[in-house]
């Protein structure tokens, strides 16, 4: 049986992951934990009857909240983000504060909790631009062009550095180990779709 936590589970990817986490009979919680700040309450309107379902409305950034809201989960599925890639153009540090600082909240709640999984939704902003290259999971990252693409590899950074961390600490199997999400073990890289939450601009901050 597994328990899952889902940073951001009340967005877009969120409330697909709750529906088809609770259709497993091997899941028994799912907890959804978002500041409701692109979320909305009728993405996850049909699970409230079920009752392995929570929804705790909370910030990512408050660590206290979110290491309590954490705890006796087994599984995090970090989603929360900036949305709007292009609201970097009048907030210059959008991405670090709803970005790469969310993931330090969420990796440095599981070091407290003592949640051991994680499922990261990187994007293809990593990447860079690659012209008319189709991106491939093997291709080198770290050359972003907007501060969402920047925060997306800050993102998988701090993840594989706290691999590291529990493969030294522990005989307890890393993130890495126990995941089989993410092609490379940390992270999925998505790229955007088109039923996305609305947005101004594209995937790329000129
Ligand atoms: N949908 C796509 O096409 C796409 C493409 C590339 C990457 N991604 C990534 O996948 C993830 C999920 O995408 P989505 O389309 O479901 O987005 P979304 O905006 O619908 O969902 C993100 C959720 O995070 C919540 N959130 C944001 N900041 C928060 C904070 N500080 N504390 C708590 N909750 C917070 C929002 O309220 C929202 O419910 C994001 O990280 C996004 O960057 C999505």
């Amino acid at each position: 049986m597994q328990a899952f936590f889902i940073v951001g589970g009340a967005g877009f990817i969120g409330s697909h992951f709750v529906e088809r986490l609770l259709t497993d009979k091997n899941t028994s919680r799912v907890t959804i934990y978002d500041n409701m700040s692109s979320g909305r309450d009728w993405h996850f309107a049909s699970q409230r009857g079920d009752d392995r379902f929570s929804a705790i409305r909370g910030d990512a950034k408050d660590l206290t909240k979110l290491t309590a809201a954490m705890g006796g989960h087994d599984a995090v599925i970090h989603l929360a983000s900036n949305p709007d890639i292009s609201k970097a153009r009048s907030k210059p540090d959008i991405d670090f504060y709803e970005g790469t600082l969310l993931t330090h909240q969420v990796i440095e709640a599981m070091r407290l909790s003592g949640a051991k999984t994680i499922l990261y939704a990187s994007g293809s902003g990593v990447y860079g631009d690659l012209g008319e290259t189709e991106a491939r999971e093997g291709d080198a990252i770290g050359r972003p062009i907007s501060t969402y693409g920047a925060s997306k590899t800050a993102g998988e950074a701090l993840i594989s550095r706290d691999q590291e961390r529990l493969r030294d600490a522990s005989s307890h199997p890393s993130t890495a180990e126990i995941l089989d999400h993410g092609h490379d073990g940390v992270a999925d890289r998505l790229t955007r779709g088109p039923s996305r939450a609305p947005a101004e601009g594209s995937d790329v901050v000129s």
